[in-house]
């Protein structure tokens, strides 16, 4: 049966929303717990479609995992075989490239599918596969895999510049990193959020890197990981897309389980658009009379304006008095979703890196569907705008990334529902 969401759009939202745990960060640190010699607790885990799938292959490849409750779980990797090879479904998201630095630094040899995940043009992974040959990794693309296998059966240190600034590559490296022989260095490497925290968690367990949140990063390789407990950060991106969300429809929520530094970037887009801002320790709150500006904006490498809230800003200038400009600087291709919006009446005009969007006083609804993760939150703040009935497909991108978005909405006093739809031939068939 098909999923869809449903949104009667036009109601301001009020009240309060946790915040979970963050996507990107969790499905680095999670695969992570298969370089620790020991048990390691992990808390504030998301719920969400893309830690089950990284749960799953972890499970099959023999790591004893535990539920302890809805957002922790315990990991003993300490007699996982040694597995080298990461499973078919892993190739479903894009993180599965973690278990190449993952698999390299436990067992000195990896095969993973090449990964997959939202489609945004040409996604390649070059930049991690130059660092893992650095660390004396033997490298090769054949059947939609990846081989790799460390020269003397282990990892050493060793100096990489990435060429772009690389999330993935980043962390990757540190993965691989974290039990080689020696010192490695990573310059122009990224500075987000999950960056840090994966260092930190690393450290908790008795790693060694250093610099993590600017753009050189040291890691000195440590004998072993011990066990130890951790708390993954809460999800950036999930708080900017409420945060948008109450500043195109109007409200007052507070966002709880939130840290506002590493929202500075989205808040500060939205207070020039017209929203006002508090920060209250780990909460922050939003208060929006709907009535938006229009605002230029670029996105960038953390801490600039971050791809990943692209789709969801765009949405809220679809509404915003004046004609915006948006610049894509990350992605080549991230304006599929574009077309979505043209159909409730946003005045868009994409043009390679560059949209122009000019302010309309209403969206109305239609029928829609999510193009990739973020485009599909998108969609949803799109619905909360728009006058009318907003029906939503293609769902299933939204869950790899939002922990119960329906349940979430309606908390702050959303009209949306979750509609299971019948197939289109049982449906034509029940009729006839
Ligand atoms: N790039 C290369 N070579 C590489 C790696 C990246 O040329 O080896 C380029 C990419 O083509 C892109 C830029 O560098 O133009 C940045 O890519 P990055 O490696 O930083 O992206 P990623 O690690 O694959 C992560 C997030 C994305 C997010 C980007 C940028 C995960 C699993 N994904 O991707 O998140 O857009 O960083 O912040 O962490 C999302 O959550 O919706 C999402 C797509």
């Amino acid at each position: 049966m098909a999923r869809k969401i449903e949104i009667r759009g036009g109601k301001p939202l009020h009240g309060e929303l946790e915040i979970s745990g963050a996507k990107n960060a969790a499905i680095a640190i999670i695969p992570a717990a298969m370089l620790v010699d020991g048990v390691c607790r992990i808390e504030n885990i998301p719920q969400i479609s893309d830690v089950s799938l990284m749960l799953t292959n972890m499970d099959e490849m023999g790591a004893a995992i535990r539920t302890i409750n809805r957002t922790t779980m315990e990991f003993d990797c300490r007699d996982l075989p040694p597995v080298e090879e990461g499973s078919k479904s892993m190739s479903k998201i894009r993180a599965s490239y973690y278990f190449i630095g993952v698999l390299l630094g436990r067992f000195g040899r990896a095969k993973v599918p090449m990964p997959g995940g939202c489609d945004f043009g040409v996604r390649p992974i070059d930049q991690h596969l130059k660092g893992m040959r650095a660390m004396g990794a033997k490298v090769e693309v054949a059947d939609g895999y990846i081989y790799a296998q460390a020269k003397n059966g282990k990892l050493h240190g060793a100096n990489i510049y990435l060429d772009v600034v690389s999330v993935g590559a980043t962390m990757n490296i540190m993965l691989a990193a974290v039990l080689a022989e020696g010192r490695t260095v990573i310059e122009n490497a990224a500075r987000e959020p999950h960056i840090v925290d994966l260092a930190n968690f690393l450290n908790a367990m008795g790693g060694d890197v250093r610099g993590a949140g600017t753009s050189v990063v040291r890691i000195n390789g440590v004998e072993k990981l011990h066990g130890g407990f951790y708390s993954i950060i809460p999800d950036q991106i999930e708080a900017g897309t409420y945060l948008a969300a109450v500043a195109a429809t109007g409200g007052d929520v507070v966002l709880k389980n939130v840290i506002p530094k590493h929202l500075y970037s989205i808040t500060a887009k939205l207070v020039e658009m017209g929203a006002e801002i508090e920060e209250m320790g780990d909460a922050i709150r939003i208060t929006s009379d709907g009535k938006l500006y229009s605002a230029n904006v670029k996105t960038m490498p953390y801490p600039g304006f971050p791809t990943d809230m692209q789709p969801q800003i765009l949405t809220c200038l679809t509404v915003a008095e004046g004609t915006s400009v948006v610049t894509e600087d990350i992605w080549d291709n991230r304006y599929n979703y574009v077309t979505e919006l043209l159909k409730m009446g946003a005045k868009v005009q994409v043009d390679g890196k560059t949209a122009v969007v000019e302010g309309q006083p209403i969206l109305t609804g239609a029928e829609v569907r999510c193009c990739d993760l973020r485009a599909g939150a998108a969609m949803v703040i799109a619905g909360l705008i728009a006058q009318g009935v907003t029906s939503i497909g293609e769902i299933y991108h939204i869950e790899r990334g939002y922990e119960d978005m329906v349940e979430k909405l309606k908390g702050i006093g959303a009209d949306v529902r979750l509609v299971e739809e019948k197939d289109p031939v049982r449906k034509a068939r029940e009729l006839a």
